[in-house]
């Protein structure tokens, strides 16, 4: 296992203090710190290529250069069969609204969408304002308190020969669990179903293979995987293609582009080539293989660096696990059983006794410790475990940059409070 811990040097705002201290970042599930070469690319695409799109000219020319590349270094980091399949927006949600309405086109009333309590709102509000309008049916996936992981048996309940849709994320925003997406999807495949799958939350954290899940769709965001505020949408070329988007009369009518509304963000698409770029080179070449890197795709550049970053983060997720644990009246909530490491990322969030949620947020935020606290919308999976009326959880988000130290120094601070 390396220690990734040595690539914040590449994060200029990892060096921000707070009366002195270093500020430490456990806010990452609510958005990454960017590394220096993707500030470079968002400030090179603006002095040197910011031009709109088919232009017969220089800036233009390099402009749709770059597009090009950053829809193949989008495919290379999900592993899709060719950079046509990747869609740009401003966001997760916007992306997921606007398919969401394009896959409307294929319902009837009765037809059903299956959603579940584990995810974003992001997945699911689209989906039930989409039953309303086309007289579909919603069916619920629950959770298993205990672990908060998804309740498989309910899923097989849920789905059936009605079902048109299944929506899931791919690793949950609040308490942490990977979902076993590969059954999900072949779960939805056995009745008929698309399969839609948000990676927001999973994308920072480990290898993503579109192509081996055999997904229909999947979505992520860029500002979470240490780029820009950029929205990103996996769909299979011949579902893409079959779909008719909402769209204006004069632009393209092939994917991706009739899914890319408007004028995209094109410096946060610069910025989002070189996130890819970042992770592609984060998991350092032993010397003797060097020279042999540029044999080496970009694809298995991307898969080993995001292995590595799954490696390492184990190891934070034990620290903070077991730490937490020590903490008088505090209670996690998620997977704690430190050899099912590989079913969480390190995302962990839990409740104090005797304080709210607020108060610890804003007591460790004094510290200069940023973590979250509430439902980060995450609204169901908060219901479903009573904890909204109380203010949701407390969440810690490591990624790579973390360290142990950091997560040593956020354990002192609640040994102190609790
Ligand atoms: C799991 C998950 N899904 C969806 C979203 C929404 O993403 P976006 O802000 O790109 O719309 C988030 C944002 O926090 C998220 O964590």
């Amino acid at each position: 296992m390396v220690d990734l811990s040595q690539n914040r040097k590449y994060f200029p705002a990892l060096n921000q203090t707070q009366d002195g201290k270093p500020v430490v970042f456990f806010d990452n599930p609510g958005g990454t710190q960017c590394p220096q070469m993707v500030m470079d690319a968002v400030s090179g695409y603006l002095v040197n290529d910011n031009a709109n799109h088919g232009g017969a000219f220089a800036t233009s020319r390099r402009s749709d250069a770059m597009l090009h590349d950053a829809h193949q270094a989008m495919a290379d980091m999900l592993g899709a069969a060719s950079a046509d399949e990747i869609v740009f927006g401003a966001n997760m949600t916007t992306l997921t609204f606007s398919v969401s309405r394009a896959l409307g086109q294929m319902l009837s009333p009765g037809d059903e969408i299956v959603v579940t309590r584990l995810d974003h709102d992001a997945n699911i509000s689209p989906w039930l304002l989409l039953a309303h309008d086309t007289g579909a049916v919603v069916r619920w996936v629950d959770i298993r308190k205990e672990d908060c992981t998804l309740d498989m048996a309910d899923f097989e309940r849920q789905i059936s020969s009605k079902t048109k849709i299944v929506a899931t994320g791919y690793a949950s925003n609040a308490v942490g669990t990977i979902n076993d997406v590969k059954t999900i999807v072949e779960m939805a495949h056995a009745v008929g179903a698309l399969a839609y799958i948000d990676a927001v939350q999973y994308a920072p954290h480990g290898p993503i293979d579109v192509q081996a899940l055999d997904c229909d769709f999947l979505v992520c965001s860029a500002y979470k995987f240490f780029g820009p505020h950029v929205g990103v949408l996996y769909g299979k070329l011949d579902l893409l293609d079959r779909l008719s988007a909402y769209k204006v009369r004069p632009a393209d009518d092939r994917p991706p582009y009739k899914f890319e509304t408007g004028t995209l963000n094109h410096e946060g698409i610069a910025g989002t080539r070189a996130a890819v770029e970042y992770l592609a080179q984060i998991s350092a070449q032993p010397a003797s293989t060097r020279n042999l890197k540029s044999q080496i795709s970009r694809r298995e550049r991307v898969m080993a660096g995001m292995t590595a970053i799954k490696e390492y983060e184990k190891t934070l997720s034990a620290r903070l696990i077991s730490g937490l644990q020590q903490v008088k009246g505090l209670k996690i909530w998620g997977i704690t059983d430190l050899a099912q490491l590989d079913r969480r990322v390190p995302t962990v969030s839990f409740t104090l006794e005797g304080h709210s949620p607020r108060e610890i947020a804003e007591y460790l935020g004094r510290r200069g410790i940023f973590v979250w606290d509430g439902n980060y919308y995450a609204l169901a999976v908060m219901e479903r475990l009573g904890l909204e009326p109380t203010g949701g959880m407390v969440r810690v988000g490591p990624v790579h940059y973390n360290t142990v130290e950091e997560i040593n120094r956020l354990l002192g601070e609640l040994e102190s409070l609790s």
